[in-house]
């Protein structure tokens, strides 16, 4: 005796969860040792969430058993798993906006006495704050505070519920490197001090920098859990993926011939009446991708609204084939020839609570074939949905189910799926694979590449140097509502744009 044996901090057993038509979770092993970053990895639907709402008491499993430092538990609702130690942030807020952090930390908390003296609470809440690095003014209204001071809130209110496991889902989505690096920094502080932490996450960096052990998962099953010194990114992303994966890339043969899209000194205003666009000038040919680099807020939303004809266009042309479609109809632009990927796939681009038929005619309704004589044909709609859900292996259970269902890969696919069908002239696009997994990515450059490959004019607004390297023709860099530069594609350097994005440099070439 006298050696004592190390009890896991938790431990799931064979869990499994359904929901109509999916098996969620299927039979996963999972646990998760004190003072340990654990970082859940898998792509887009594999059942990461799913698995850690089960640790936090939000659903029920149907099958399993679940312990907690080696006692068996189960819960009925999130307050039990918090009461076990167990807090969740989930990937979107539960915070009340016209109520402060002090409020929030403690709203709900059991432990609260009725009559309690806010400026004491205040106080305990700023030094754990100190302690985790988590710095938060205690009296600020949640609706004053930026993406990543909510998330230090939500962080900050386990923490004061005396979490020993902090399940993270996805928490960089939403913030900036600078946050992101933050984030980890205080992470593993907290792990120091011999807390733990689950990390949900689809990015193999964030696997590399920041866990101690991986547990991937692959269609709602454990794949593999490793090590620290196991973990490498080919092995993590064929794990993840259950292939290889080759990444596709621009070859780079010119398939450019006429112009498409021309801009000719366009400006146009932002929503709150500053100036949004000014003095854009650049053309698109077919078969080229151009990519408007720059970081995000500088005039790119803008630009694909007024290209769309979703946006005013005060001064300045844009021609598409040679007609001029300045300041024209959103729908008429569209039956000229151009689709639209937006940067908001469920606001702006699908309809959440519609099934992937309706959503896929959306477009089409009142043209052959899907137009009936005086009302949809469903039937031909129905063949219609499902020829391009299976040309462009959108995953779905049931075609009359909402696609707010869909998970974001599948989203995209379903969107890309309806834009292309059109066989438009120019495409615009925009940010598509934020928020997707390495698989999903690779699948909608390919797409993307085999539109060019067709002659497609493509418009692709990203944030991400990479996607843009490897996809682009051209380069136009966005700074402050103007064009900073345009690069040719091919050799470009990514210091080179960076330079252009932060409003410093010089173009290589004309427009
Ligand atoms: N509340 C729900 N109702 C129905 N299906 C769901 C629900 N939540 C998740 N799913 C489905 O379960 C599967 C796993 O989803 P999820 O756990 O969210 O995956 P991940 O977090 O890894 O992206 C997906 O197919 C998803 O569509
Ligand atoms: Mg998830």
């Amino acid at each position: 005796m006298g050696e004592s044996i190390k009890v896991k901090l938790v431990e799931m057993r064979g869990i499994t969860k359904r929901f109509p038509g999916v098996l969620a979770n299927d039979s996963v092993d999972f646990s998760v040792e004190p003072g340990e970053i654990h970082a859940l990895l898998g792509e887009n639907g594999s059942g990461k969430s799913t698995l850690m709402s089960i640790l936090a008491g939000q659903y029920r499993p149907d099958g399993g058993v679940m312990l907690v430092k080696g006692k068996e538990i189960s819960f009925r609702s999130p307050r039990d798993a918090i009461k076990s130690g167990i807090g969740m942030v989930h990937q979107h807020f539960k915070l009340v906006d016209n109520f402060t952090v002090t409020e929030n930390i403690i709203l709900g908390d059991d432990r609260t006495p009725f009559f309690c003296r806010l400026d004491s609470l205040s106080a305990k809440i700023s030094r754990l704050g100190e302690e985790y690095g988590l710095t938060v003014d205690p009296g600020a209204r949640i609706d004053q505070l930026s993406v990543g001071e909510k998330q230090r809130v939500e962080i900050l209110k386990m923490l004061y519920r005396g979490s020993d496991l902090l399940v993270m889902d996805e928490p960089t989505a939403v913030l900036t490197p600078q946050e992101s690096e933050e984030l980890f920094a205080n992470l593993k502080k907290f792990a120091a001090a011999g807390r733990s932490v689950v990390l949900i996450t689809h990015k193999l960096n964030e696997v590399l920098s920041a866990a101690d052990r991986v547990t991937v998962l692959r269609g709602g099953r454990t794949a593999a859990v490793l090590g620290r010194e196991e973990i490498t990114e080919s092995k993590l992303a064929r794990l993840m993926v259950g292939r290889d994966i080759d990444p596709v890339k621009n070859d780079s043969k010119d398939f450019a011939g006429e112009t498409v899209l021309e801009l000719q000194g366009v400006g146009a205003m932002k929503d709150v009446g500053r100036q949004g666009l000014r003095n854009i000038t650049f053309s698109v040919k077919r078969g080229q991708i151009f990519g408007i680099a720059g970081v995000a807020g500088n005039g790119q939303k803008e630009l694909a609204e007024a290209v769309t004809g979703l946006r005013w266009v005060h001064s300045g042309r844009i021609r598409i084939n040679d007609k001029d479609i300045t300041n024209l109809s959103p729908r008429v632009i569209a039956d000229l020839g151009v689709s639209f990927v937006p940067e908001d796939r469920l606001g702006m681009g699908l309809v959440p609570g519609l099934g992937i038929v309706d959503n896929l005619i959306l477009k089409r309704y009142r043209k052959a074939p899907v137009a009936g004589r005086y009302l949809i044909d469903y039937k031909k709609a129905g063949q219609e949905a499902e020829r391009l859900v299976k040309e462009f292996d959108v995953k779905v259970a049931d075609f009359r189910s909402p696609v707010s269902l869909l998970s974001g890969g599948n989203l995209q696919r379903l969107l890309l799926a309806r834009e292309i069908s059109e066989n438009p002239s120019l495409i615009v696009v925009v940010y598509p694979v934020r928020g997707l997994d390495v698989g999903a990515t690779e699948a909608v450059h390919s797409i993307l590449l085999e539109l060019r490959r067709k002659g497609t004019a493509i418009l692709l607004v990203s944030e991400d140097l990479e996607e843009i390297i490897k996809l682009c023709d051209r380069v136009g860099v966005m700074y402050e509502g103007e064009i900073a530069g345009i690069l040719p594609g091919g050799d470009i350097r990514p210091e080179e744009i960076g330079l252009l994005m932060m409003g410093s440099g010089i173009s290589r070439e004309g427009a």
